[in-house]
């Protein structure tokens, strides 16, 4: 399973990318608002730290202009993946930049058919939004596993599920027992996977057992 972090703020992603746990990253306009920066400059930078995908949203909603974003979008790293949202609008970008060998994340997913189309549309990953069905009382992870068995019907479906909209562990665990192909994670839940009391208490008594014995290994 992939995990990319789903943030736009480069010092958090180059502090989490230094664990090797970073397969790539995804922005959207309101994460890149919240840094204050040029949307350019940040992704830049981001991806000279980060190698794999990192997705940059286009603001426009019709076709023609979300095209031309697209376009700029991917030219400013070969690592770009352009977000689009699951619009008709959206969908016809996907499958223009697609056909073009960009790689195409369909965003804002909310149904199984929603993720069917992207799919059609040659879509690299769709991004279904499990935290925001969940807000709502919908079951977000039972629409990453309908996803999942829709797409593994059909042996022409090459398009990863990245899980998006992520609220805390549970999710990940949940999405990684689906058969998810990316999970993208704030920062915040990536920091809280390898956290564990028992651990850090078995890691203390280790610890002050080794201290009585005198010894050290280096
Ligand atoms: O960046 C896409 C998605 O992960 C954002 O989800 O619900 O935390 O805004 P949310």
């Amino acid at each position: 399973m992939k995990f990319f972090v789903d943030s736009a703020d480069a010092d958090e992603i180059r502090d989490l990318a230094a664990t090797g746990m970073v397969d790539g990253v995804t922005t959207n306009p309101s994460l890149v608002a919240g840094t204050g920066r040029d949307f350019t400059a940040v992704l830049e930078e981001i991806c000279g730290i980060v190698p794999g995908p990192v997705s940059a949203e286009a603001t426009a909603t019709d076709h023609e202009t979300m095209l031309a974003e697209g376009r700029k979008l991917a030219a400013v790293a070969p690592n770009v993946a352009v977000k689009v949202p699951l619009t008709w609008d959206g969908l016809k970008t996907c499958r223009a930049l697609s056909d073009s060998g960009t790689r195409v994340n369909v965003t804002l997913c909310f149904s199984a058919n929603q993720a069917l189309l992207a799919a059609k549309a040659g879509a690299a990953f769709v991004s279904p939004f499990v935290g925001r069905l969940d807000d709502i009382g919908h079951d977000g992870m039972e629409l990453i596993s309908d996803i999942r068995t829709i797409y593994d019907n059909y042996a022409s479906i090459d398009t990863d599920i990245l899980v998006a909209s992520i609220r805390a562990p549970i999710h990940l665990k949940q999405a990684a027992l689906v058969g998810a192909d990316v999970a993208t994670l704030p920062p915040g839940v990536l920091r809280k996977l390898a956290v564990h009391p028992l651990t850090d208490k078995g890691l203390a008594a280790f610890l002050a057992d080794w201290r009585e014995t005198g010894q050290a290994i280096l």
